[in-house]
């Protein structure tokens, strides 16, 4: 029995368990960062690390913007703090810097629909995909994404939307396509034109359609 599907702006709800760092409780270890909560199929595997180097890398970044990273899979801790110095030597890494859940019953696994009914281990029962789930101070998921086991995440763009969702929630203003941390943005469509000066003292420019309307209008980032 699989849990309830999470939807964006939902309460992430919070939870115990044991990993790398010893047991934590979610909401008490997040304290007032945002979160990135993302699962892999198993441990000692290749893609797997390439992945959990590539976030162990990245944490300057991941700091930077408060965001702590916290991975998951259902192996046992005993072999995550294995698998973590083969991590540390594929990524000349001198340290490992963020917990490892150990989901070995499959509790999370199973509460946050993480499961991959096509990756099946040894025994035969499925293991986790590659899900990613941003979590903001407020304890609210503001991004889902599922990954199947064969294809390794892009981490570089998933700090492009953490920009994003931080520059969204303040400004009114939305990213386009491709967009990058100091891109051309969109002004939002619920913006009025008559507010548009106040809002985007420095002007907007607002490309001409087939339709007429005028819903394209674009602003530097603010
Ligand atoms: C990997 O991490 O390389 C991997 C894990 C499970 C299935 C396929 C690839």
């Amino acid at each position: 029995m699989s849990g309830k599907a999470l939807n964006i702006g939902d309460q992430f709800p919070n939870f115990t368990a044991e990993t790398s760092e010893g047991r934590i409780d979610f909401y008490d270890w997040m304290q007032d960062s945002w979160a990135i909560l993302f699962s892999h199929p198993a441990d000692f595997t290749p893609v797997c690390t390439t992945e959990l180097s590539r976030v162990a890398a990245l944490i300057p970044e991941f700091q930077k913007r408060g965001v702590k990273p916290i991975a998951l899979s259902c192996d046992p801790v005993e072999s995550h703090k294995g698998w973590i110095e083969d991590i540390k030597s594929f990524g000349k890494l001198s340290s490992f810097d963020y917990p490892i859940i150990a989901d070995d019953k499959r509790e999370l696994a199973l509460k946050f629909n993480m499961l991959d009914k096509d990756e099946i281990n040894a025994e035969g029962i499925p293991l986790t995909c590659r899900a990613v789930f941003v979590v903001d101070d407020k304890k609210k998921l503001r991004l889902s994404i599922l990954y199947p086991a064969t294809t390794g995440r892009n981490f570089d763009e998933i700090l492009r939307v953490i920009d994003s969702l931080q520059l969204t929630q303040t400004k009114s203003v939305a990213t386009p396509a491709d967009w990058k941390q100091g891109g051309k943005c969109m002004v939002l469509p619920t913006v009025k034109a008559e507010d548009v000066p106040k809002l985007f003292p420095d002007g907007i420019e607002t490309i001409e359609l087939p339709s007429g309307k005028s819903y394209l209008r674009i602003t530097p980032q603010p």
